[in-house]
């Protein structure tokens, strides 16, 4: 085992609810880095848990009925379960109501006392329960939480406090002289302005106006604030402070994930615990922005909140993971929308990464017997382009890892990717195969198995369940030392390899309505389940048994010229492109899938055939009316269709 540590935490979560597409967010986040970090070589620590105590909790077990410890045991195991089916791979899952935390947070509060840092006072001011959190009038002049919005209780009670303005002045230093402490510095930014800038104030760090919590050992009429309980699972859960060698191993964490609404209480309470307790600080805390839907926020009171197990289901866990890595930048906000995640799946899934298997693999088997080996031919340029990529990919996603940009990391390995289709199109097989050239047909299948092979190891923590499926197909699955970070150099498969039948990887998923309209955020009833059922076995009866259609089949299309006016690339979708066409009276849009193959600016002038009564559909949030006809050849070359003669825009096809 490697003494390189690597500790990274994310929060831990109420178990007030099941948990939304929101939570696994952070939790798909910290896993990716995690299993990043153990395949460069990393002795790893990977802790999540929940935070199980608090009046919310004791709340929410009333209202349903049951005792709070059978309410959160309840919750509690389903949020396991859905770890397990997102495969995330934690070492330690933390319970704040286990008994080895509850020791060791009894053993902080004691020490801090006796220390002096805790003092037992009155609190009066206001409280939000959602947030656990404690405002002054003057900070919250509605009555409303600053953070969530809801409206704060007035709370008078015995408390014990915490003086943080100890700490205030030496916490400012350590943000001001670690860069690195807070990030992205925006944040780090407004902890310094709307909170250290103006004075802290004491922190209440007890209740008694409840009983769901850690009581306080020597005043057992007190439970410890949840926030202190909560923030000290970091370290309870590697046994501090009794046991300091496991502690010391892997404590300061490298770096803790959380969402940006609970920043402040990881960079100016916990770092102050930790001074006060004479700890190091963790070396970073990352606040990532939240996923948000179309129409706003995810909240169960809204009843808009997206399950995960329903799209796990309908999508499979890898392509949910891939989605919520790619399709955010780590830091920002980004939003939630079947249609993206299907356009998702679709391009990049389907046709990047899915057809460059199944075509290499197809061609295998067709041009040479299922059967590749080490090359003996000369290795040519277009050779040594793809494998001077393959040798630079994974160093720039280490770098790009380091800094917690899992999308732009992923753009890099799809740039691999995408270098490798086209090295397809530029070494032709096919006519390699045609013109009996042998032995370069098998260097050029060699580099396509080797590609795919380097490709998948990277994929690894991204998208744990389909490296397998690749290595299976590519006759490697039992060759471990083929699925490790030091195999990838160039050239690791040695002798004879047989590859498989390919199988599809991803398979295109249709844009229905109803994903366009809505997301899948409930279940479908049993009725609608057979429904569907029904009407996909039609579908499929259909398929089978109605090749041909008749001539009124084909009279309900509106077929015509369009001519193009205007085209344009759509941010962030690198082959689509959004086109102005005109119908003669009456001018249209469409997006069309061909920017790999045109660019906008040779399309102006094009007439093109156009299906013009083909339903709308929102494509990336662009509105498409209808479709533009275009061939393709199974190997990635598009080619727009053509009127033979000069003909007037609008001209029907009959
Ligand atoms: N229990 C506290 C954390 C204590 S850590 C010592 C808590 N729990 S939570 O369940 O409400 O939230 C846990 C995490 O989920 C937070 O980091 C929060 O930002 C994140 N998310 C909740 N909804 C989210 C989105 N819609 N998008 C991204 N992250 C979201 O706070």
């Amino acid at each position: 085992m490697s003494n390189k540590t690597f500790y990274i935490t994310t929060p831990i979560y109420y178990p007030s609810d099941k948990l939304h597409i929101g939570h696994c967010y952070t939790t798909v986040a910290a896993d990716a880095m995690a299993r990043f970090k153990r395949l460069t070589g990393y002795d790893v620590w990977f802790l999540t848990g929940t935070d199980e105590h608090g009046q919310k909790i004791e709340r929410r077990a009333r209202e349903s009925g049951k005792s709070p410890q059978v309410f959160v045991d309840e919750i509690v195991s389903w949020i396991k379960d859905l770890w397990g089916i997102l495969d995330i791979s934690y070492d330690d899952f933390i319970r704040t109501t286990e008994e080895r935390h509850k020791k060791s947070v009894q053993a902080i509060f004691k020490k801090l006392y006796d220390q002096g840092d805790i003092y037992k006072d009155k609190y009066e001011g206001l409280y939000c329960t959602p947030c656990e959190s404690f405002w002054r009038e003057r900070q919250a002049p509605q009555g409303k939480c600053p953070d969530c919005g809801m409206e704060l209780e007035f709370v008078s009670e015995e408390s014990y406090f915490f003086r943080m303005s100890r700490y205030a002045d030496r916490l400012y230093q350590h943000i001001l002289e670690n860069d690195e402490f807070i990030q992205p510095p925006s944040r780090k930014n407004e902890m310094i302005n709307n909170f250290l800038k103006p004075g802290l104030e004491e922190l209440c760090v007890s209740r008694t106006s409840f009983q769901w919590g850690i009581p306080v050992s020597f005043d057992e009429e007190h439970v410890v604030y949840v926030w202190l309980d909560a923030l000290s699972n970091y370290i309870t859960a590697l046994g501090y402070p009794h046991n300091p060698e496991k502690y010391y191993k892997y404590w300061p964490a490298d770096v803790q994930l959380i969402g940006k609404e609970i920043v402040r209480f990881h960079t100016i309470y916990w770092p102050i615990f930790l001074m006060a307790l004479g700890e190091p600080l963790p070396r970073q805390v990352f606040g990532h922005g939240w996923l948000l839907l179309e129409e706003g926020k995810m909240s169960k009171s809204r009843g808009n909140v997206i399950d995960p197990t329903i799209l796990v289901d309908q999508y499979g866990s890898d392509a949910i993971r891939y989605f919520l890595l790619r399709e955010i930048t780590f830091g920002a906000d980004g939003v939630f929308s079947p249609e993206a995640l299907i356009q998702r799946i679709n391009y990049d899934l389907a046709n990047d990464l899915g057809n460059l298997l199944h075509r290499s693999l197809n061609m295998i088997q067709k041009f040479a017997g299922g059967v590749v080996e080490e090359p003996s031919g000369e290795i040519e340029g277009l050779d040594r382009e793809l494998q001077e990529l393959a040798r630079t990919t994974p160093g720039e996603m280490e770098k790009l890892m380091d800094k917690l940009q899992f999308s732009a990391a992923l753009a890099e390995l799809w740039k691999l990717i995408g270098r490798a289709n086209k090295y397809i199109d530029e070494t032709a097989p096919w006519a390699l195969n045609r013109e009996g050239k042998r032995e370069r047909l098998n260097t050029v299948l060699y580099h396509l198995v080797e590609v795919i092979r380097i490709i998948s190891l990277l994929l690894q923590p991204f998208m744990p369940r389909t490296p397998q499926r690749i290595w299976k197909q590519i006759g490697i699955e039992g060759q471990k030392e083929l699925h490790a970070w030091e195999s990838l150099n160039w050239g690791q498969i040695k002798g004879r390899i047989k590859v498989e039948k390919p199988e599809v990887l991803f398979p295109r998923i249709e844009l229905t309505e109803e994903d366009g309209e809505k997301p899948q955020s409930r279940e479908k009833t049993k009725k609608e389940k057979e429904d569907k059922g029904k009407d996909a076995k039609k579908a499929d009866e259909r398929k089978a048994g109605e090749k041909e259609i008749n001539i009124e089949d084909f009279t309900r299309m509106d077929l015509r010229v369009a001519e193009i006016i205007e085209a344009e690339k759509i941010p962030k979708a690198d082959r689509l492109l959004k086109i102005k066409l005109s119908l003669g009276e009456e001018e249209r849009q469409v997006v069309a899938g061909i920017a790999e193959s045109y660019a906008p600016e040779e399309l102006k002038g094009k007439k093109v055939l156009y299906i013009a009564n083909l339903a709308p559909a929102k494509i990336r949030g662009v509105q498409s009316q209808g479709m533009i006809l275009a061939a393709e050849d199974g190997q990635g070359n598009i080619v727009l269709s053509a009127v033979e003669r000069d003909i007037a825009p609008g001209s029907r096809v009959m």
